[in-house]
């Protein structure tokens, strides 16, 4: 059973009960600091960070908004993998007593454990990530059937809140920072299946090229670690087949000719 304090809030565990946490302070070139924080019942790494802020150092610098797995914004690497804070319970993190907490990787560090997400969004907008209507959308609802193929594999990936954890955990990102990236060719992929879409020309050029899905060496880290259950591994599977070049097409091509 768990207990409570007077005003209501999980009460503080035992004195031996202290986490052991390591924070990463300052930017790339910063270091990491050690705080002491009480174990609680069902406490989460965003309580956490949330208590070393508000009663230790009001200085640390962190990102969340929601606190229940809407907005994707508290995801940080926790004991070395990332994930989103406010849905991670400490019991299923810790190391022992030790918890370590960094910024996500492969994204400039603002501060601490804040990191600069533009980088993120620019793959997003050249991988083509926002529908395109078409200059004369027609007026009418396109008719998707729930169970159509294209609908299903849309279907897929929608999900997405672009949180960032598989843009962190992906090691051709950390290779090439030019690399789209998961989350971005899951979203071209999702809008390549769209029936509506009208984009998908300059689309598929965009993610065929040098920083595309040909990239990708199908490591499947964004699969496992994203933590709406999307599999960008195989959307991106999805484009590397859509993009391929055929092996009839010399053949093809001889034939257009004569
Ligand atoms: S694919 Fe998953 S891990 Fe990647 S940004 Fe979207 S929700 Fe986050
Ligand atoms: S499967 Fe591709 S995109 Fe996903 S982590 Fe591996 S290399 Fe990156
Ligand atoms: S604070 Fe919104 S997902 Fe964690």
């Amino acid at each position: 059973m768990t207990s409570t304090s007077q005003n209501g809030r999980p009460a503080a565990a035992p004195a031996e009960e202290t986490l052991r946490v390591r924070v990463w302070r300052g930017q790339a070139d910063g270091a990491f600091e050690d705080f002491a924080v009480p174990r609680r019942a069902s406490q989460t790494v965003l309580d956490v960070v949330t208590e070393i802020q508000r009663a230790q150092d009001p200085t640390l610098s962190y990102r969340f908004a929601c606190r229940v797995g809407m907005c994707g914004s508290c995801a940080m690497v926790v004991n070395g993998r990332p994930r989103w804070t406010c849905r991670t319970r400490v019991s299923e993190a810790v190391d022992g007593d030790i918890l370590v907490l960094e910024p996500l990787r492969n994204l400039p560090i603002v501060k601490d454990l804040t990191v600069d997400m533009v980088p993120f969004f620019e793959k997003w907008r050249d991988a083509h990530g926002a529908f395109e209507p078409g200059e004369a959308p027609p007026s009418d609802f396109a008719p998707v059937r729930p169970d159509s193929p294209k609908r299903k594999a849309a279907d897929a990936g929608v999900e997405c809140i672009n949180c960032g954890v598989c843009y962190s955990a992906c090691d051709v990102v950390a290779w090439n920072k030019d690399y789209l990236g998961p989350a971005a060719l899951n979203r071209a992929w999702t809008l390549v299946n769209d029936e509506r879409d009208r984009g998908n020309a300059a689309r598929l050029a965009a993610v065929s090229g040098d920083v595309g899905c040909h990239s990708c060496h199908s490591h499947m880290s964004c699969t496992e670690f994203c933590p709406k259950d999307l599999a960008p591994t195989y959307a991106i599977a999805g484009l590397k087949r859509a993009t391929a070049p055929s092996p009839l097409g010399p053949l093809l091509a001889l034939l257009v000719k004569s």
